[in-house]
């Protein structure tokens, strides 16, 4: 049978690339959608979510207002406007609006009745790993992914710039879940070419995705660092998903834990922002520009391959792609993104 698609009561994005069950199933979940230092005093920025476009700006006390980015006078992008106090000005003819998006100024007719549907549809949003995050549709609580370490003193919080893909976030995060390609994919990196088999591991359904426990003996230190471990040492990497796109990775390295978050923001269907927030509590006076290449070397080298798999889109129904015993993570994940609905469109 085929599920019958309805779009009652949402309204999804002009030029949707989602199919309509595909986007309300994504839509009530948070993303990132811009760094905290990307959103000045004055000026708006725009962005992108789920093909809806955006505008996330900055009143007087510092707190934050995320809306769509449309004046609903004549259409003008309001990002290209400009913030004063409290207020967000259109760049066009001046409307302004209020931190509940509702119109409070018109400078050509100061006089007139303001038309109650001159108001702007927002958005929640919370600040968090350095990030903005917002859901497009509020309906019941949905948790942030949880890092706990970024606000930790005994941790150092790195954040690299993001990674812009032309790939669907369902194939970016399978790929950073996938621990048999680190020989092949990363051998220029951290992978070990002579070091390629997968032990077996475990995998533990939570509320909000699953963790994956991973150990091996492949060492998650840069080429010419390797020996700073000892050589019989077991690394332990533990994968937590959160539901749909963001996973956080801790590698217990010998003196201390690493965590690297994707957060994988899915500006269209088949284009992708991932944030990398990164925490570790040792080599805290190392210097932080050797972190950011290697990690900018790393996520380069992922999306050399994600951005050329075929289909494009991370097929839902399992039969459509041979599955090894150590795509544990990856049979998960796609199980996982059925039961929210993704794919119910494709999957007969
Ligand atoms: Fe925004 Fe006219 S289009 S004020
Ligand atoms: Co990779």
């Amino acid at each position: 049978m085929t599920f019958m698609v309805t779009t009652k009561e949402v309204s999804l994005p002009r030029d949707c690339t989602f199919s309509p069950t595909d986007w309300q199933a994504l839509a009530p979940f948070w993303y990132p959608v811009a760094f905290s230092h990307e959103v000045t005093a004055t000026k708006p920025y725009g962005a992108r979510l789920l093909d809806e476009r955006l505008v996330i700006y900055r009143v007087a006390d510092g707190s934050l207002v995320v809306a769509k980015d449309l004046c609903l006078h004549r259409g003008a992008p309001l990002s290209l406007g400009w913030v004063e106090g409290d207020r967000l000005v259109c760049p066009y003819h001046g409307v302004q609006y209020d931190r509940q998006g509702k119109c409070v100024c018109i400078p050509a007719q100061p006089e007139a009745t303001i038309p109650a549907r001159l108001k702007l549809k927002t958005f929640p949003v919370i600040e968090r790993y350095g990030l903005v995050w917002t859901r497009l549709i509020d309906n019941g609580e949905v948790h942030l992914p949880e890092m706990s370490e970024w606000d930790d003193p005994d941790y150092l919080q790195v954040l690299p710039n993001a990674v812009e893909l032309n790939a669907a976030a369902g194939r970016q995060v399978e790929g950073f879940l996938d621990v048999s390609h680190f020989a092949f994919i990363h051998a220029k990196s951290f992978g070990e070419q002579d070091n390629p088999e997968v032990p077996d591991y475990a995998i533990e359904q939570t509320a909000n995705g699953f963790r994956a426990d991973y150990i091996s003996t492949v060492s998650n230190y840069a080429h010419g660092m390797k020996h700073l471990a000892p050589p019989d040492f077991l690394w332990r990497r533990l994968f937590e998903l959160y539901l749909p796109f963001t996973a956080k990775l801790t590698v217990f390295f010998p003196h201390g834990k690493l965590h690297v978050m994707n957060a994988a923001s899915p500006i269209s269907a088949r284009k992708t922002r991932v944030f990398v927030p990164i925490c570790r509590n040792f080599d805290k006076d190392a210097p932080l520009q050797d972190t950011l290449d290697f990690n900018h070397q790393v996520f380069a080298e992922d999306k050399d391959i994600v951005e050329e798999q075929w289909p494009e889109d991370l097929p839902m129904n399992l039969a459509d792609e041979v599955h090894i015993a150590g795509d544990k993570s990856s049979i998960t994940f796609r199980k996982r993104l059925a039961a929210l609905g993704l794919g119910r469109s494709y999957t007969a």
